[in-house]
């Protein structure tokens, strides 16, 4: 029904059934266009290019973010290339001569899990990591924890990536100690599972980006900040002077508002192609609800193909999911080892049917170029 947004990806890949967006979305048509602006924009402004960014593009990106999560303070939004930088930002603004206490999640995605393991090696890191499995009883587990101890950082997925399982954040974050920064990766959720921010965004950091359902291609990550954070974090860029500074004495001023975890010089094409798929989208009328509902259908459509279908390993018996109209936009099938599941991922490749593993985990993503059809197709390649 959408295919006529992807022409250019779905044409340059006539052999392809892509089933891993998940990972690494087609970019819609307008992107392209998008890209070129940034080009001209570069032509037409030269120097004065980071002032075209500053106040015309960052705003037109941080409202239409805002918009999508429901935040009153689209002003609080800063950018940066990738979520890495945010998380090493985060964590170390946390004071590094004390004890410093983590409580997250055993399914978090790599850039904050290898970081906070290499940093646990140190004698003073504690990180303590809740399973999500079992998930029936994961937000209890995870409640408990958070009243177990003095945590300095909370780091929680909305949507977990080697699962699709969505976590309750909004009930998570009620039972958090409120002197403690908590902290939500939804690159997993944005623009695919709907979520209201406007009840915690007193409260909440939340870190996104543009590489998969927002589908503006890698390079415009984003760090929404609670208005009343002062934090002044050791991994710092020039960017946090573009803001007035507070400071005392000689220490380095950071700026009170986003910009203090902001970073320095960035390729802004991936935030011109970002503005235009949410345009886009607004313009189609399609909301996260709505995107949302559509991929349900399909991945009900697949999962009624494959009951059809009686694969030895691809079948609801290793289906991870705790509530399919709760879940991300991917299906997790757990098979019995890393070794089967990337066989069976080079397998597929080599039918034209294109998906993602992490270890034992495979992975189908569902998007908005996939029709019945294609759905239909994917099943037979398995
Ligand atoms: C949950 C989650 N967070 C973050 C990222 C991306 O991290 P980075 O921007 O550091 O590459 C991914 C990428 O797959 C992810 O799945």
């Amino acid at each position: 029904m959408y295919k006529h947004l992807y022409k250019r990806f779905i044409k340059a890949n006539p052999s392809h059934h892509h089933f891993a967006c998940h990972s690494h979305h087609y970019w819609p048509d307008i992107t392209r266009d998008a890209q070129l602006q940034y080009w001209d924009d570069t032509a037409k402004f030269v120097d004065d290019k980071w002032e075209h960014i500053f106040s015309v593009k960052v705003p037109q990106a941080q409202h239409l973010i805002a918009e999508v999560l429901n935040l009153g303070y689209p002003e609080q939004i800063v950018f940066a290339p990738n979520t890495h930088e945010f998380v090493f930002r985060l964590l170390s603004s946390l004071d590094w001569n004390q004890k410093v206490r983590i409580l997250t999640t055993d399914s978090e995605f790599y850039s904050f899990d290898r970081q906070i393991n290499r940093l646990s090696e140190l004698p003073h890191f504690e990180v303590v990591k809740i399973p999500t499995l079992p998930f029936d009883t994961f937000h209890e587990r995870f409640e408990q924890a958070m009243e177990s101890a003095d945590w300095n950082l909370i780091f929680v997925s909305h949507v977990f990536f080697n699962s699709g399982m969505v976590c309750d954040v909004e009930r998570l974050v009620k039972d958090a100690p409120s002197n403690c920064p908590f902290v939500i990766d939804g690159y997993h959720s944005f623009m695919a599972v709907p979520l209201n921010l406007n009840p915690i965004q007193d409260r909440v950091f939340y870190v996104a980006g543009s590489y998969k359902y927002a589908q503006g291609g890698e390079g415009c990550c984003f760090l929404y900040v609670p208005p009343s954070t002062r934090h002044r974090p050791l991994y710092t860029g020039w960017f946090a002077e573009l803001s007035k500074l507070s400071a005392i004495g000689d220490e380095v001023g950071y700026p009170t508002d986003a910009l203090q975890y902001a970073g320095s010089t960035m390729d802004f094409s991936a935030m011109y192609r970002l503005i235009a798929t949410l345009e886009k989208f607004r313009d189609e009328g399609l909301t996260v609800t709505k995107i949302h509902t559509l991929i349900q259908q399909n991945q009900h459509q697949f999962l009624a193909e494959l009951d059809r279908h009686h694969h030895p390993l691809v079948n609801r018996a290793n289906l991870l999911a705790f509530d399919l109209k709760n879940h991300g936009h991917f299906l997790t099938f757990n098979l019995p080892s890393s070794e089967a599941t990337s066989e069976l991922v080079q397998k597929m490749k080599t039918r034209g049917l294109v998906t993602d593993s992490r270890g034992s985990r495979l992975r189908f993503g569902f998007g908005l170029y996939h029709d019945f059809a294609d759905i239909k197709d994917a099943v037979v390649k398995i």
